[in-house]
């Protein structure tokens, strides 16, 4: 541990090595957990230990994906555990029923039981990822994503939100909830900033025990991993939110004080309250990779703050260690990981573990630790007398998912989340009985007002069929209005015949989960085409009243968009329930307030797009909205007219390979060879905006643009996103097309000529067809010996969503 005495700290900082040196360590709050010591579990442990081969130690510590592995598989290598990831779903159907789940819950566990074990028994746990709500599965309640929740400031809620989230979880057969996230998000670019509840460590402290309470029950009584609750995990330890830039998986350079004290803010009341697992963080601190800090793992979380569960790693994780791959790597388990996320790597992983604890470069003592936590959980939360997933208590009680009294708590979150930002001539509450105008491709699409991790990982593919159980933002105003004698229109585009007495329009980010929300660039909303600033001026110009609702994972420089509307309504990512929306902004039929706004920001709220960092506390603190602001009705709430000001610079938005008439700065875009055809810049939106690509036909020729320095987009690769490019065919291919490796003739040759269209690859086609996806060095290259002129207009990495095995036919 790199704990020095009073003396040595002393030295460090008169010799004003303070920025240089190794930072001076400090000492994390000793807790005491609620969930105190039983001899008789502990003296259960190693009886359990003792009758186990090293094999089956090892099988404990790793936890494969149920995509790459079988119940067989589990039965062969006794695995302490399995989870299911963003994507991952019983037979590769994000979309399956919640009785394939309970079955599929049942069939791992019964393998797991079926094993030939040298002594007990040792039943598996199940972990998902429930992280606002059991949103994974297809008819759950979703609540707000934390960004809402950190807006309501209401801890008590908080908890409900874990009680409902573990029933929802336990009729499916879970046991395990990779929730709640502590991270305090400092840098508002982050892809996960919606994800952590505040900027603000006081209010992630508050909630942090709340939501342990929620999912697991009350430590010291017999509701504590009983009927209806799932184990918990606080994640990701530690520094997730603070990472330079707001980089996902990037480095946090923070002093060790201000890692504690504003990073880990969460963690002693989260293991006060008796948090049973602990996820370790992609990240690295001071450089360090957290899945090889043993300082951290062992010394802050383990010692310091007598955590005496498991500690599981998170997705491959720890094939980032330096000297460690996705298959290898003793020392996450040396600095005190105990439990592998090993998805698709668990088997090469198994084998290395095996044969390192062989070695003795993992100390049986390690190992021997890690399993005594890993069953220590397992007894605590009753593993071994449950029997089968669908056996317990509230299993298969399918109505309980989304059920009346669920969704009546989820709704009662959207009503406190709301902050809102203006108010001019207090627009709001609107009278339920006028002409309504619902307008925005936010209004009745409850993916985009769900998130990330809703069904699929990203959030997307999704269409309103898809949520039972839930309602959009124009169903509610549509059941509000037509309840109370008014009449409510639903036009995404805005057109109308008869003019309204007010327009609501409903517009944000689209959904996107982890790195593919990263914004390095600037907090700018700007969908390119810029069509719901458009539409709000048009309205206004129209003389009708603009009530804008914005949906987004984090605060956002909207200035234009602020101006162009009379009120503004924050909404974050609320979940299901779209009627809370109404709810806040109409009035009673008889005129009087129905439900005034609660929420205050958890993040403060950008003046600028490049505005970041912007954390309350900082020095020359300057925000357009500061933390803590929200109106309530009655306040005057009127703006003066903000600057429209985009910063200089900008450029192109991450993952975009061509746009805007441009690829990224120091790349580059040519035939290869020169001779082999030609570029021309043409208009397809805005002047040169796109490429008209024309192949002379005089012999095998690649349009390509290469990446400098090289891209790697393995992770994009395995995430399953896509390269989708816009193109038109001018005039058709005379010989066969490939797009880097994959053949795409049949495309440009079905594609009527002169439209565009767009054409979608899985990145895994690429990988198939032999590209180095780590090392990427032509992102896009179109070959052809024959003749053809295409036009593309923008090339891009997204996720979008198509068949993932379907690489297109020769
Ligand atoms: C995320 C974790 C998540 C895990 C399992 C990782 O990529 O960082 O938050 O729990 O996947 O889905
Ligand atoms: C999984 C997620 C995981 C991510 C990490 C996805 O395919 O579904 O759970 O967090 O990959 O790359």
């Amino acid at each position: 541990m790199r704990k020095v005495g009073a003396a040595g700290l002393l030295a460090l900082l008169l010799a004003g090595a303070a920025l240089a040196a190794p930072a001076a360590p400090v000492h994390w709050p000793s807790v005491k957990s609620a969930v105190a010591r039983d001899p008789k579990i502990e003296a259960r442990i190693e009886s359990i230990l003792k009758r186990m081969s090293v094999e089956e130690k090892v099988g404990q510590v790793v936890q494969p994906d149920i995509a790459f592995v079988t119940p067989e598989d589990v039965r062969k290598y006794k695995f302490g555990s399995i989870l299911a990831g963003g994507n991952s779903a019983p037979h590769d159907d994000n979309k399956a029923p919640a009785v394939d789940w309970l079955k599929q819950a049942d069939d791992f566990w019964k393998a797991s039981q079926s094993a030939d074990w040298k002594g007990e028994k040792i039943p598996l746990i199940y972990g998902i990822d429930a992280v606002h709500g059991h949103a994974n599965i297809v008819g759950a309640t979703i609540f707000p994503q934390n960004i809402g929740l950190g807006a309501t400031r209401d801890p008590e809620l908080i908890k409900r939100i874990g009680e409902v989230t573990a029933k929802e979880m336990v009729a499916t057969g879970f046991d395990w909830d990779f929730s709640p996230t502590l991270a305090v998000v400092r840098d508002d670019r982050w892809g996960r900033i919606y994800e952590g509840f505040s900027e603000d460590p006081s209010i992630v402290r508050s909630y942090a025990g709340k939501m342990v309470e929620g999912l697991q029950g009350h430590a010291g009584t017999k509701d504590f991993l009983g009927a209806g609750h799932v184990i918990a995990t606080a994640k990701h330890f530690v520094g997730d939110g603070g990472t330079a830039g707001g980089k996902d998986q990037g480095d946090n350079p923070s002093s060790p004080a201000q890692l504690r004290d504003i990073h880990g803010a969460g963690y002693p009341p989260a293991i006060q309250a008796g948090v049973q697992s602990v996820m370790a963080s992609f990240s690295s601190v001071r450089g360090e990779k957290v899945h090889g800090d043993k300082e951290l793992l062992n010394g802050a979380l383990k010692q310091d703050m007598h955590f005496d569960g498991l500690v599981v790693g998170d997705w491959n994780a720890h094939g980032q260690v330096p000297g460690c791959s996705n298959t290898s790597c003793a020392a996450s388990i040396n600095a005190g990981l105990d439990m592998f996320m090993a998805p698709d790597s668990w088997k090469g992983l198994y084998e290395n573990t095996l044969k390192q604890v062989q070695s003795g470069e993992i100390p049986m003592s390690r190992l021997d630790d890690a399993v005594r936590r890993i069953l220590r959980v397992k007894l605590r939360a009753h593993m071994f007398d449950k029997g089968a997933p669908s056996t317990r208590p509230f299993a298969g009680q399918f109505q309980l998912l989304g059920s009346p009294e669920h969704r009546a708590v989820a709704r009662q979150a959207v009503r406190e989340s709301l902050v809102l930002l203006k108010n001019a001539r207090q627009l709001l509450p609107l009278s339920p009985k006028t002409n309504v105008l619902v307008a925005g491709d936010g209004a009745d699409n409850i993916a985009k007002q769900s998130g990330g991790w809703t069904i699929t990982w990203q959030g997307t593919g999704l269409t309103n069929a898809d949520f039972p159980h839930a309602q959009s933002i124009w169903g509610g105003i549509n059941e509000a209005v037509t309840a109370a004698g008014g009449k409510a229109v639903l036009s995404a585009d805005g057109s109308y015949s008869a003019k309204p007495d007010v327009a609501i329009v409903v517009f944000g980010e689209d959904p996107y989960a982890e790195f593919v929300g990263d914004r390095p660039r600037s907090l700018e909303f700007s969908p390119a085409d810029k069509k719901d600033l458009e539409l709000l001026r048009k309205l206004k110009a129209a003389g009708i009243p603009v009530v804008s609702v914005f949906l987004s994972g984090r605060p956002m420089w909207v200035n234009p968009e602020i101006n162009a509307s009379d009120a503004f309504v924050a909404a974050f990512l609320p979940g299901s329930e779209g009627g809370g929306i109404s709810d806040v902004i109409f009035r009673k039929a008889d005129g009087r307030v129905n439900s005034d706004f609660h929420g205050k920001l958890s993040y403060s709220w950008p003046k600028r797009a490049d505005q970041t960092p912007l954390n309350v506390g900082d020095k020359n603190y300057d925000p357009l909205f500061a933390f803590g602001y929200g109106l309530k009705y009655g306040q005057k709430g009127d703006l003066p007219q903000l600057s429209e000001e985009r910063p200089k610079g900008g450029g192109l938005p991450e993952g975009v390979l061509f746009g805007r008439g441009a690829v990224p700065q120091g790349w580059s875009m040519a035939f290869e060879p020169a001779s082999g055809g030609q570029i021309k810049g043409v208009d397809r939106r805005a002047q040169e905006d796109s490429r008209q690509l024309t192949w002379s036909g005089t012999g095998p020729a690649t349009m390509a643009i290469r990446a400098n320095p090289p891209l790697d987009l393995s992770r994009e690769t395995t995430g399953q996103l896509s390269l989708v490019v816009d193109y038109r065919v001018d005039s058709p291919p005379t010989a066969p097309v490939t797009l880097s490796g994959v053949p795409i003739t049949e495309a440009l040759r079905s594609a009527p000529a002169g439209a565009w269209h767009t054409l979608t690859v899985p990145l895994g086609c690429f990988e198939k067809a032999g590209e180095d996806m780590k090392n990427l060095k032509v992102p896009f290259a179109i070959s052809t010996a024959g003749q053809l002129k295409l036009t593309i207009s923008d090339v891009r990495v997204l996720s979008a969503t198509v068949a993932q095995d379907q690489c297109g036919a020769p």
